[in-house]
């Protein structure tokens, strides 16, 4: 992989990069919550702009369904780009149209551009290999040099993540290379014990990571809406509480091989729960109680993490000298159920093992908590993609780099 420096040692001034960033921040209307992703790939933008070049930025933001969709505009992005990096950053209103034509154009040597969510074309994210190419090739057009620095992206095959690179020179962002050598941490020769964290809604999409770490952590906490598949599948009943029935299986297997294998699987011992899902926009006050994680009566969710496994964790994470950790431990966004997240997290910082924390919703949550980022090894932008680099599957967008 070619990095920014050898790229910029063979010279860019007046050259067209196009950065391939990952701008998909968190939004309240048009105001951004956390800008940590912007921040993320200021380093590479600025270095591109001193150096002469004419920068390009682009990104997805959301899920927008392949078309202009304003909820989804990249403009309150290119606003704080401009912020961060203290200078005028023309914004495009289209992907690859007379807007993205002439703002391009337009451009001169050591300024910046943002062009519109390339998720705005249908071709960013199409599974015909046709379709994406000629996105791409359109992309193309409006650059000499590619830079991919959108490590949360890598993990998608999209025209800007994987097919623009094969038409264009092309070398890996600081930010991508500081990911990949975190990540390499965690995957090779890594220092034991090594506890990983993972929470989050949904067992499914942490099946990949749970079956790869089993071979490779000592210890495995779970929290968030996925912990209560867990504790139905122990037999206990979890009132109305997140579940996914089709995943016990699998999760009576993961526990399995967790014994064989002397993988200490650590499951909330107690939980807060409420008769309702909290108001996240007012944060109105919740009637919610604290009950063992065996007796969560009917007609209650589990919301959040309580106190007995608060300090559970925390005594499971003090002594570990390799932690990774993905995914809130509970409703972080409304106060009443933020101290599951805020007690791994400051377990954390106390910790002076290496701490990654991972994924765009974790990395947010420290952020929104208050806590100071240095206070951790590394927060990764990646919450798809550091899972499934740990999954040790091949990434489209580092891949493409490569050669
Ligand atoms: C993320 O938020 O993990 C990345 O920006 C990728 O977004 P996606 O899951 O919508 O592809």
């Amino acid at each position: 992989m070619k990095t920014i420096d050898e790229l910029l040692a063979e010279g860019v001034t007046g050259k067209r990069v196009f950065v391939r960033a990952d701008l998909n921040v968190p939004l309240s209307g048009t105001t951004i919550t956390d800008d940590g992703r912007i921040r993320a790939v200021q380093p590479t933008v600025e270095k591109l702009a001193a150096a002469g070049a004419r920068v390009v930025v682009a990104s997805h933001l959301g899920r927008p369904k392949g078309a202009p969709d304003p909820a989804f505009s990249l403009a309150p992005a290119a606003a704080r780009l401009g912020e961060l990096i203290g200078a005028d950053v023309a914004f495009a209103t289209d992907t690859v149209g007379e807007s993205a034509r002439a703002t391009v154009a337009a451009l001169t040597d050591g300024r910046v551009a943002v062009i519109e969510n390339l998720r705005f074309n249908p071709g960013e994210t199409s599974k015909d290999d046709a379709e994406r190419g000629a996105f791409a090739d359109q992309l193309a057009e409006l650059a000499d040099v590619y830079v991919g620095d959108g490590f949360g992206a890598v993990h998608r095959k999209h025209a800007s993540v994987f097919d623009l690179p094969a038409r264009l020179p092309h070398a890996a962002g600081d930010l991508i290379a500081t990911e990949v050598g975190v990540l390499k941490k965690l995957t090779e020769n890594v220092e034991r014990p090594y506890a990983v964290v993972l929470g989050g809604s949904k067992v499914s999409d942490k099946l990949g990571v749970i079956d790869h770490l089993l071979e490779r952590a000592d210890r495995i906490l779970i929290g968030g809406g996925m912990a209560y598949t867990f504790l139905k599948a122990q037999g206990h009943e979890v009132g109305s509480s997140l579940l996914q029935e089709d995943q016990i299986p699998a999760v009576l297997e993961y526990l399995k091989r967790a014994e064989d294998k002397g993988v200490e699987f650590v499951l909330p011992v107690d939980v807060v729960v409420s008769e309702q899902f909290p108001d996240l926009k007012t944060k109105t006050p919740t009637e919610h109680r604290t009950v063992p994680a065996d007796a969560i009566p009917a007609g209650f969710m589990g919301l959040d993490n309580g106190p007995e496994t608060n300090k559970l964790y925390a005594s499971k994470l003090a002594d570990a000298v390799t932690v990774f950790w993905n995914g809130p431990m509970g409703v972080f966004e409304h106060p009443d159920y933020a101290e599951g997240t805020r007690a791994v997290a400051q377990a954390l910082v106390d910790s002076e093992g290496f701490s990654v924390v991972g994924g765009g919703d974790s990395a947010a949550a420290v952020r929104i908590l208050g806590f100071d980022e240095n206070a951790f090894g590394h927060i990764s932008t990646g919450g798809g993609a550091s899972l499934e680099y740990l999954e040790g599957k091949t990434l489209p967008g580092l891949a493409a780099l490569e050669d």
